[in-house]
């Protein structure tokens, strides 16, 4: 099954902002984290079965220090400190991709920033495999 794309700008956004000031994201926009600790994106994602899927965060970290987030589904931080190292620009994107048990059925991601430099440019999460890691089918 190919991935799911959920674009940031749709998210529900707490302490952070819609912006469009860099080039290269998906969709409308992305999500501008302020710099602010606990500033977080949360996505509504479906799964048609409960279990393990892989969440692929499209982001951008045009500063040369790591924005560590905390990745929690229905409440639960279920990755802590996920790292977001620097990418070349504000306008270069990079993926950082992390397992997670997900419900069947509708389900809360959130990526909160830890730290006072907020998180990172967000401009999606895919949920699935991607469709060019999948085996052939015969
Ligand atoms: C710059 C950049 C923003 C980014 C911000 C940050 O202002 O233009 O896109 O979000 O730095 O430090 O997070």
């Amino acid at each position: 099954r190919a991935a799911t794309d959920y674009q940031a700008e749709d998210a529900t956004i707490s302490q952070g902002a819609v912006a469009t000031n860099h080039t290269g994201y998906t969709g409308t926009g992305f999500v501008d984290y302020t710099n602010i600790t606990g500033s977080y994106v949360e996505f509504t994602v479906s799964a048609a079965s409960a279990g393990a899927s892989p969440v692929t965060l499209r982001y951008a970290n045009g500063t040369a220090v790591d924005r560590p987030m905390d990745l929690s589904v229905n409440g639960t931080v279920v990755a802590s400190g996920v790292t977001f190292p620097a990418t070349a620009d504000w306008n270069t994107w990079a993926t950082k991709s992390v397992n997670v048990q997900l419900g069947a059925g509708s389900n809360k991601i959130r990526a909160t920033a830890t730290t006072a430099n907020g998180g990172p440019n967000l401009d999606r999460v895919s949920v699935g495999a991607a469709a060019d890691t999948q085996a052939p089918s015969r």
